[in-house]
């Protein structure tokens, strides 16, 4: 299929009703168009409908006399899609309007043409009146989940407003620089010279941002692992592990091995790379060949030592625990229709779970870095102070980082903070 809306509204109507991945459902979508261009609207529509979808999804509940998300959800979305061309992505409307009425022939519904061009141009007409409607309920104004306004509210009172606000702005692209391969000026040096915008991160050193969205795979150095794309807040897990060359480090849940790849970077550990999911397990493979890295990658799962441990043990454990993912909604905007409260409660179990299961493991004296991409206290704070009172030869270390805010325990940046992803990290430390 060549027409780009309706291609963008199949793949949005999977995700936001049919409940796939949105990264896992773009990928064959853009295969399918030739042009880089045409790949970079799709993107941006599925993003940005993915985003605002609480908010048109509102809107047409208001705008159609019957609903049509369950008897024609490709249709739905391409009408979403229309209001985000409008509103989000601001393209003329005359240009949006008769683009969408022609998608509706491509989706072979053809006999809702009229219906969809109705429908835009009454947005067009009411808008202001419709703005106001969405705007007086805080789902529709913030394109949240109420659960999840309501937790947000609860953990950061002060901040609520501007993590929501963040999480519905795009991200730029941000990289980190293969030590082992490259320097940063290199790097940056081959971007510009490609005409590619890039700065140094202000302080995080294997960082760079990139302007603006673009192929990350065709950029120069790519294929030769100068570098992988890595938000600069997962790039805060090196420097918290305090490697030295010689140590025992294990990374207890390591796909696709961001962090992995970076502590190798860092220093001449000996690794071990533990992830439950083979499939994601061969992603560290991968990631691990192109940037010219070597450590033992193992399929167990973390909360199950007895099955893969080696007796021996760790100077350093990563343990980035599966979580809500709260802190990444601007990378990842599908977390919003996907995540239920209840998750919540479930993963800070786990969470709480693979700690106790991994602490036996660390050397007297050795450091374990726990870290989640969640924003909210019941992952986090709540998971380490539970932790702190069950395990009298642990011991939380005090850092500081030049953005986020420091709960009891740990260090929580914001989505946003310095132009990073929201995380929590803390250090434990084992008493020698
Ligand atoms: C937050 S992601 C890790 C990201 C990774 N550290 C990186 O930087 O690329 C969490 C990973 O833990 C894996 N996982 C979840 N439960 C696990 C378990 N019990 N044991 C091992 N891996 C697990 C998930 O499949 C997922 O790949």
């Amino acid at each position: 299929m060549n027409d780009t809306r309706a291609l963008a509204a199949q793949c949005l109507a999977d995700v936001a009703l049919g409940g796939a991945s949105l990264r896992e459902r773009l990928a064959p979508a853009q295969a399918q168009l030739a042009d880089p261009r045409d790949r970079a609207f799709l993107t941006a529509l599925c993003n940005e409908g993915a985003r605002w979808w609480l908010r048109f999804d509102s809107a047409l509940d208001r705008l159609l006399d019957k609903p049509l998300r369950q008897r024609e959800p490709a249709l739905h979305a391409l009408l979403l899609l229309g209001l985000v061309q409008l509103e989000i992505l601001q393209l003329p409307p005359h240009a949006a309007v008769a683009a969408t009425v022609e998608a509706t022939r491509t989706l072979e519904r053809g006999g809702f043409a009229k219906l969809a061009n109705a429908i835009l141009r009454r947005w067009l007409r009411e808008r202001e009146a419709l703005i106001r409607q969405l705007d007086s309920n805080v789902v529709s104004r913030s394109a949240h989940p109420r659960w999840l306004v309501d937790m947000l509210q609860h953990d950061w009172p002060d901040q609520a407003d501007s993590i929501l606000a963040a999480n519905n702005t795009p991200a730029p692209p941000m990289l980190r620089v293969n030590a082992r391969r490259a320097t940063r000026e290199d790097v940056l040096a081959a971007l510009t010279a490609g005409g590619t915008e890039a700065h140094a991160h202000p302080f995080l050193t294997d960082a760079i941002t990139l302007a603006e969205n673009t192929d990350i795979t065709r950029l120069p150095g790519f294929a030769d692992g100068h570098f992988s794309v890595q938000d600069g807040v997962a790039q805060i897990a090196a420097d918290l592990l305090d490697l030295h060359d010689g140590q025992r480090v294990l990374d207890a849940c390591a796909a696709p091995g961001g962090k992995a790849c970076h502590a190798l970077e860092r220093a001449n550990i000996e690794l071990l790379a533990l992830e439950r999911e083979p499939a994601r397990a061969a992603a560290i493979d991968a990631n691990l060949r192109r940037l010219g890295l070597q450590c033992t990658v193992q399929v167990g799962d973390a909360g199950e030592p007895a099955a893969w441990r080696d007796g021996k043990a760790f100077d350093r454990i990563l343990l980035d625990a599966p979580c809500s993912a709260t802190g990444v909604i601007r990378r990842h905007p599908d977390i919003k229709l996907h995540r239920r409260s209840a998750d919540v409660a479930t993963l800070a179990h786990v969470q709480q779970r693979l700690l106790g299961a991994l602490w036996p493991l660390l050397a007297p004296g050795g450091r374990l870095v726990y870290a989640t991409c969640s924003l909210l206290r019941a992952e986090n704070v709540a998971v380490v102070e539970a932790f702190l009172a069950a395990h009298p030869d642990a011991r939380v270390e005090t850092f500081e980082l030049p953005v986020g805010q420091r709960p009891v325990s740990g260090w929580q940046i914001l989505p946003g903070e310095g132009g990073l992803d929201g995380m929590f990290y803390a250090v434990l430390t084992k008493s020698s």
